[in-house]
């Protein structure tokens, strides 16, 4: 099998990069991780990407010409997938029709709810009886491309933020993963 190179975008903790690092160690999981892009030089996530020798670019985005950066890069490395995960910067619509391949975003609700920041605020403003995450293709809509898949569960009564969002997190990990394999099950 020729594992698809794949570039995966962040801008904080990067725990969603860490499982997808662990994950691709298996030969028959469908992607390399090849680069990792991100637009914070402060962010934790950096470490993962430097700890396993893989090829990072951080990118200014206050640069009007970051996005055509990022292009090059991904061209430079042979990117055929790009995960963002918690990268906290709206995609351009250019950039989408630029790089012409299958992008697709991780998000901690079941969309179309909480589309959107301080999703888990708002999960717990709302009384939500259940709460997950969702894996979709990115479109020119924010969190509005077609869905991979959704993983959900019940929240307890004594759920504060924090707790939500670590239950929301160890789903994301699986979830991930779970919708590269989907996406590639017959290519
Ligand atoms: C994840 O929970 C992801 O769903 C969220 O950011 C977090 C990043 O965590 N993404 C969004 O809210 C995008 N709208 P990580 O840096 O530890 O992987």
């Amino acid at each position: 099998m020729v594992r698809k190179r794949t570039c995966v975008f962040i801008s904080g903790y990067g725990s969603n990069l860490k499982n997808l690092i662990k994950n691709s160690r298996y030969q028959n999981f469908p992607i390399k991780i090849s680069l990792v892009v991100c637009d914070n030089k402060n962010a934790k996530g950096l470490i993962h990407a430097k700890k396993n020798s893989i090829p990072y670019l951080i990118v200014d985005t206050r640069k009007r010409n970051f996005e055509h950066k990022i292009l090059k890069k991904l061209k430079k490395y042979k990117i055929s997938l790009i995960c963002l995960a918690g990268y906290m910067k709206i995609i351009s619509k250019k950039f989408i029709k630029n790089y012409g391949k299958k992008i697709i975003n991780i998000h901690p609700s079941l969309l179309p709810k909480f589309k959107g920041l301080n999703t888990f605020k708002r999960v717990l403003k709302n009384e939500e009886k259940k709460t997950g995450c969702t894996v979709h293709f990115v479109n020119e809509k924010l969190d509005g491309g077609l869905k991979i898949l959704q993983k959900s569960f019940f929240i307890d009564k004594n759920y504060n933020e924090e707790k939500l969002k670590e239950e929301t997190q160890k789903l994301e990990y699986r979830a991930f993963s779970e919708a590269i394999i989907k996406i590639f099950r017959y290519s």
